[in-house]
């Protein structure tokens, strides 16, 4: 079971579209995939039209009353199944702390499920937080969308040094661009720059309207749009993915 995380210190980067998109396209490749929605905001859940079934459950599953199978449900799509946000994610980092410090909660709560997936795709709130250092040790990639402006490189710096901080592996930290408008020299520039670091992946996902449609239309872009040149460039970037992390 492969445990890749959507993560960015900043908001609105393209962290639920990119998780949404990378689930379903997962499971079309046969893979049993499991999203869970770990942002209060609840936005990859409302994507799929999936709500919690039961009442805090992230909180009972960290505090051992459910088990994290419970919180699982069915999407309309084949092999992909979903844990939906719910409000006690707002206090997962009490719910952490109170769990005397481990780094490992979410490492171990994923254990449950290891023989059921392929793949797990983790939507994460963003800034730094206990929640955020739990999902960094539980997974094997951290994959950060980043959009190619230069407070992002700033951005991208400090997400390194908290990872070198806190000795997370760095390896596990992998980088695309979203919402890359090449007409502007800034987004160029910045691309240009960050490629030379070799953790960016070279498909990237330019700013297209189609990609904001996926909340109109409540679902996955190969769902509704799969000839799109955002479905493709997603496609793309997910094939580039998939074989970086599989090989
Ligand atoms: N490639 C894109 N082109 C145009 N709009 C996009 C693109 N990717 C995402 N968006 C839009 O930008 C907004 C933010 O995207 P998204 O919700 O995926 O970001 P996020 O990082 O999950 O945000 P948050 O930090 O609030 O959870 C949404 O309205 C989404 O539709
Ligand atoms: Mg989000």
């Amino acid at each position: 079971m492969f445990i890749a995380s959507l993560y960015n210190l900043k908001g609105g980067v393209g962290k639920t579209a990119s998780s949404v998109n990378f689930a379903y396209m997962a499971a079309k490749d046969g893979y049993r995939t499991l999203l869970w929605d770990l942002d209060p905001q609840g936005a990859a859940g409302y994507y799929y039209h999936a709500h919690a079934a039961i009442k805090s459950s992230v909180k009972k599953i960290i505090e051992h009353e459910l088990s994290i199978h419970e919180a699982i449900l069915p999407t309309p799509y084949d092999k992909l199944n979903i844990i939906p946000a719910d409000n006690s994610a707002r206090k997962l980092d009490i719910l952490l702390d109170a769990q005397q410090g481990t780094k490992k909660t979410f490492k171990n709560m994923l254990k449950e499920v290891a023989g059921d997936y392929d793949f797990v795709f983790i939507d994460c709130p963003p800034g730094f937080s206990n929640v955020a250092d739990n999902i960094f040790f539980a997974s094997d990639a951290v994959l950060m969308p980043v959009i190619p402006t230069t407070l992002s490189m700033r951005t991208y710096e400090q997400v390194k040094a908290h990872f070198e901080d806190k000795d997370i592996d760095l390896g596990k930290l992998m980088c695309f661009f979203t919402m890359a408008d090449t007409r502007k020299n800034m987004h160029n520039e910045t691309m240009q720059q960050l490629y030379k670091d070799k953790r960016f992946f070279e498909h990237y996902i330019p700013n297209l309207s189609d990609v904001e449609k996926m909340g109109v239309r409540h679902a996955p872009l190969e769902a509704f749009a799969p000839s799109s040149y955002a479905n493709i460039c997603y496609r793309a970037l997910w094939t580039e993915i998939k074989e970086g992390v599989l090989e």
